[in-house]
């Protein structure tokens, strides 16, 4: 079976390196891929992501009788709509389907419609509504652009006349269509869990859940990122949480979409505060998360193909997943300046080293191969995960994998998991 994976990140490295374990892949295609996928053995294709037509021309070239979508933006753009009526099989949820991450204002009307619990917001279009809009909320306020922004749509506001300034900002096009309208948001106070689960449009299975970690400092400071690290390991949710969040969570969205006639196939990614007065929604991503896959299908003790296959064909059941009890961890090393600019084309050494320590694997996000050498190519560049029978030997092993690699200015979060440690 050849199967393509669109996306180039850490995400899509995992996804074509759990893939290759399946009996039944007998070729891989990644577009655009990166130098890791690449080693992999699978067949990169050039492909700009956000472009339908650029993406559509891959599939074709590909002829794949799989397409599994790693990121958002194509998703946002149709490709699974333009996929099917093309008679491409593909994993993933349709472009109406995915508006409960491509849509703020839709995926909180719609929680709000399906009672499913979610932190109180208004929403604004214009300047003018911001000030009475305000005056819902007390310091701080979370700030919302409603479109896809790659983690930069959200601002912790400190005080009221922060969160309009950067209201205005927002609406006055500094995030540029993403930030036409804007949601204020209740402050919810907690910690955050990222729950994903798979549906074929009707049924529900769980993933194991995982821990992402979003600040790019130690001790969760300084800006957001897209994710500098994440953990899985047994009893993040424990077996009745697990229960309740899919039956007062998953199961309605699920239940909800098919009600309203955009079926939800593919991952569901819940992004979750946990708080003291229970679980709360802060936002759905229609995919699988990055960094939280590649912990995440280092568990994987089954076969991911037949996952995906099991959710096109209407066949999922709780049984389509075998996960290891072992615990995992993603240690994401960076660029010097990200989540800012960045210098990219640096070489990257250690990286054999690094792939034969026991449990280790390196996936590649942000690399390319320039005359021989890995290089980095993006803000986060690779994402050193380790699995073994303790979270912290997994955690040290992951660290010594960390130490065996050098790029120019890299950097890097030596806390990740901190919270499911003990103080050292
Ligand atoms: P989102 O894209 O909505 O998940 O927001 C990105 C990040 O901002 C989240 O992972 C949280 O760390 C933070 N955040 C979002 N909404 C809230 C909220 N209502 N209260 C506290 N933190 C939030
Ligand atoms: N790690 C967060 C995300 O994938 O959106």
């Amino acid at each position: 079976m050849k199967v393509l994976v669109l996306g180039g990140g850490g995400r899509e490295h995992a996804l074509i390196w759990k893939l290759k374990q399946s009996p039944r892949v007998t070729q891989l295609f990644c577009a655009p891929g990166n130098a890791g996928i690449a080693h992999e053995g699978a067949t990169c294709i050039p492909c700009d992501l956000n472009r339908l037509d650029s993406i559509i021309e891959a599939a074709v070239k590909a002829a794949p009788d799989l397409v599994v979508v790693g990121p958002e933006v194509p998703l946002m753009l149709g490709t699974v709509d333009e996929l099917r009526r093309r008679g491409i099989p593909v994993f993933g949820p349709t472009q109406a389907a995915a508006q409960l991450e491509s849509s703020k204002s839709f995926s909180k009307a719609f929680m709000t419609r399906h009672r499913i619990p979610t932190p109180l917001y208004v929403q604004v279009h214009a300047v003018s509504e911001i000030k009475s809009a305000l005056a819902n909320f007390s310091a701080p306020i979370v700030v919302k652009a409603d479109g896809l922004a790659a983690g930069k749509g959200v601002i912790i506001a400190n005080t009221r006349e922060e969160a309009a300034e950067a209201a205005e900002a927002l609406l006055g096009g500094s995030l540029g269509e993403a930030g036409r309208h804007v949601l204020f948001e209740e402050f919810l106070e907690g910690e955050e869990i990222s729950f994903l689960v798979i549906s074929d449009g009707e049924r529900v299975a769980p993933l194991v859940a995982a821990q992402d970690h979003k600040r790019i400092g130690d001790g969760d400071t300084g800006p957001n990122t897209g994710g500098m690290g994440a953990y899985s390991i047994n009893g993040l949710v424990d077996d009745n949480m697990r229960e309740w969040l899919l039956r007062h969570i998953a199961r309605p969205v699920i239940d909800g979409m098919a009600a309203e006639g955009a079926p939800y196939t593919g991952i569901l990614y819940c992004g979750l505060m946990m708080t003291a007065k229970g679980p709360q929604v802060l936002e759905f991503n229609c995919r699988f998360g990055d960094p939280e896959t590649q912990p995440i299908l280092m568990r994987l003790d089954s076969d991911l193909l037949e996952a995906f296959e099991a959710s096109i064909e209407g066949r999922i059941s709780d049984g389509v997943f075998r996960w290891s009890p072992d615990p995992s961890i993603c240690v994401v090393m960076a660029t010097g300046g990200y989540p800012g600019p960045y210098l990219a084309g640096k070489p990257i050494t250690g990286l054999e080293r690094a792939n034969a320590l026991d449990g280790v694997r390196v996936f590649h996000a942000g690399t390319d191969l320039r005359d021989g050498q890995i290089v980095s190519a993006g803000g986060r560049v690779l994402g050193v995960t380790a699995r073994a029978t303790t979270l912290e030997s997994a955690v040290a092993r992951a660290y010594e994998a960390v130490r065996c690699i050098s790029f120019d200015g890299m950097q890097y979060r030596s806390d990740i998991a901190h919270r499911r440690l003990k103080p050292r």
